[in-house]
């Protein structure tokens, strides 16, 4: 039914909303999307057109009201709520605009957490990679420090340590740069690439031309509707 090398499968995906009052308002609109293994896809669009939604559909934070979203091999909407934040914590990592991390817990301590949730324990490998990736990504020095003596950028790259942590094939990023600076920006950008290069599905919800410009693929949203060209 869906392209076996295809990661996420999005058919006719319509997202209604109802209203207070009772009438139906439509943030997707039959959406068909592919992600495939190693791709890098930037989804743009203005404030409003259903970015986050989508993403939100995509990785089984929110049900479509029609239309069918696969991961893998599953369909989502066939997943009761433990199989879907099963399907979520082994395949995917989320970035969002700002990283929130916890003041009381070092760098280190923040970036291990989810594997900390998931396995109650650490295990020698991830603290290996994990140190490893941290390394890759210009952090590996800010481990023992506390959250709050970072830069927005090195906050940034400490959410994409921790949204790897435990290893997930796809990133997934809502904005990931809306509150950097442009060399803070590049930081992050130089991270997705090198991670797009060692093998990482990326999907980026950006509105910044510089960031889409940066991936492998664009899809453009507007007013809940894929539009194929992205206009200048
Ligand atoms: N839970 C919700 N209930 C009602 N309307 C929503 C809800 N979530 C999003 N919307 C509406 O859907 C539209 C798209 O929102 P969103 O996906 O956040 O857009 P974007 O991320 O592109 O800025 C907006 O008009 C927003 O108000
Ligand atoms: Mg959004």
């Amino acid at each position: 039914m869906h392209p076996s090398s295809s990661l996420i499968t999005a058919r006719a995906v319509t997202r209604r909303f109802e209203s207070a009052a009772g009438d139906f308002t439509t943030v997707l609109d039959a959406i068909d999307l592919d992600v495939i293994a190693g791709d890098y896809l930037a989804l743009t669009g203005p404030s409003g057109s259903g970015k986050t939604t989508l993403l939100s559909c995509l990785s089984g934070l929110d049900r479509p009201s029609s239309g069918s979203v696969h991961i893998g091999g599953d369909d989502l909407s066939a997943l009761d709520d433990r199989a879907l934040a099963h399907v979520r914590r082994t395949t995917l990592g989320f970035v969002f605009q700002r990283t929130d991390l916890l003041d009381e817990l070092s760098v280190i301590d923040n970036i291990l957490l989810p594997a900390v949730r998931r396995r109650g324990r650490v295990s020698t490998e991830t603290l290996a990679a994990t140190a490893q990736l941290m390394d890759r990504l210009g952090i590996g020095q800010l481990g023992t420090r506390a959250p709050h003596e970072l830069s927005g950028g090195q906050r940034q790259r400490v959410g994409i340590c921790r949204a790897l942590v435990n290893r997930p094939p796809i990133l997934i990023a809502d904005e990931p740069t809306g509150a950097l600076h442009r060399e803070a920006t590049d930081d992050v950008l130089d991270v997705f690439d090198q991670l797009n290069a060692s093998g990482m599905t990326i999907i980026v919800v950006t509105h910044d031309p510089v960031v889409a410009r940066r991936a492998r693929s664009r899809r453009h949203l507007v007013d809940g509707r894929m539009i194929d060209a992205v206009p200048a």
